[in-house]
């Protein structure tokens, strides 16, 4: 009998947990593998490259001084990106992962009742989120499978507090285009705080990117922007990413959060891996010759994946469990989207030239034994 259950907050009690896609160590134990070797992760939308080797010798250098508590302040990182985007560091928040902000933003905005608008197909944090808050989300169609930005101005009510779109979107891989960034901003109501979730933004290409922080420079609006180490610096291990608003936002952000959210090996990191140009090109290198690689190997073998602009690829697939399965016998370990209301889909992360090869060599004799 449980002692702890009756006593739960209830709509606590009722959540489920986020389904975070397999560690490949598990993996490795249900193959009765001894070790990881061999095996291919192509499910969390990880840096195929890694860290870049400037963050890995900041790391190095951090080892000695880890008995002491990080700068509560994340200080010198906050100036490496208030630098880069030419913001005052009042207007930066560092977290636990740009996760921790899901969090810290509906701690500090959303209270019993309010909602959080937010596209049908979108990363699944949020709507946890809101429910912890004990909000509720509305899911907005999408236009196919990139986002209906006038449904979601529509779907907004007086109880909404809160909008997210995320550019790039987990788990479609498109975008909005900055026109279209621009009229949402211009027509969304000022008492609703519109976050932006760039999580994948820093993999396109400089010319490619949609730009939200003249939003929030602008000030007109109460807009933050969300983007992490975790995807393009290849950093997910190390948990930091970062919100951009005005610094009344931030102010309320750091209200909420705990004293010492970042720690210091991965402040040391980020601040180091900001510096490395060449590993984030290579990396972009890797995702254009990637998508290419995989988008055909696919279609060659009748699948039809959504186009994607980033670092993953979504594909529609009936049997999505009994693939990820018969994938997962092959070591290639993939993301079924169900936990993401997809049951019908699987997506794959884009990884390096061979992992891209041992996917589909693994995928054409997977489709050959669910025939
Ligand atoms: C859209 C989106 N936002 C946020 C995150 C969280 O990133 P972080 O590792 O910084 O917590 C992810 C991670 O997969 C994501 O896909």
């Amino acid at each position: 009998m449980s002692l702890f259950a009756p006593l739960a907050n209830p709509w606590i009690a009722s959540q489920r947990p986020y389904q975070p896609g397999r560690p490949i160590e598990e993996v490795a134990r249900e193959l009765g593998l001894g070790d990881v070797e061999g095996i291919v992760k192509l499910a969390s939308n990880e840096n195929a490259l890694g860290p870049s080797p400037k963050a890995q010798e900041a790391m190095r250098r951090a080892i000695p001084k880890m008995h002491l508590y990080p700068d509560g302040g994340s200080f010198y990182l906050r100036q490496a990106l208030a630098k880069r985007y030419r913001i005052s560091d009042d207007m930066v928040m560092l977290g636990c992962g740009c996760n921790e902000h899901a969090v810290l933003l509906a701690h500090a905005f959303m209270d019993k009742g309010d909602n959080l608008v937010v596209s049908e197909r979108s990363f699944v944090v949020y709507k946890l989120v809101a429910a912890l808050y004990h909000c509720h989300s509305v899911e907005v169609p999408m236009r196919g499978m990139t986002h209906d930005l006038d449904a979601m101005l529509k779907a907004i009510t007086p109880r909404t507090k809160v909008v997210v779109v995320g550019n790039p979107n987990n788990p479609t891989g498109t975008m909005v285009t900055q026109a279209d960034v621009d009229r949402f901003v211009e027509r969304v109501p000022a008492n609703v705080v519109t976050v932006f979730d760039e999580a994948y933004m820093e993999l396109l290409d400089p010319k490619d990117q949609v730009d939200t922080l003249k939003h929030m420079k602008a000030a007109k609006k109460p807009v933050v922007t969300l983007r992490t180490f975790s995807k393009a610096y290849g950093l997910a291990g190390l948990r930091v990413g970062y919100a951009m608003a005005q610094p009344d936002a931030i102010d309320l952000l750091n209200k909420v959060r705990q004293p010492f959210n970042v720690n210091a090996m991965a402040q040391a990191a980020a601040v180091a891996a900001l510096e490395d140009e060449a590993h984030l090109e290579a990396t972009r290198r890797m995702l254009r010759e990637g998508r290419i690689h995989l988008m055909e190997g696919m279609r060659k073998l009748g699948l039809d994946p959504v186009e994607s602009v980033t670092n993953f690829i979504l594909f529609p697939f009936k049997k999505a469990a009994g693939l990820t399965a018969a994938l997962t016998k092959r070591k290639v370990i993939v993301r079924p989207m169900a936990g993401f209301g997809l049951p019908e889909h699987v997506r794959v992360s884009v990884g390096t030239a061979k992992e891209n090869a041992q996917f589909l060599r693994a995928l054409s004799e997977a489709l050959i034994e669910l025939e």
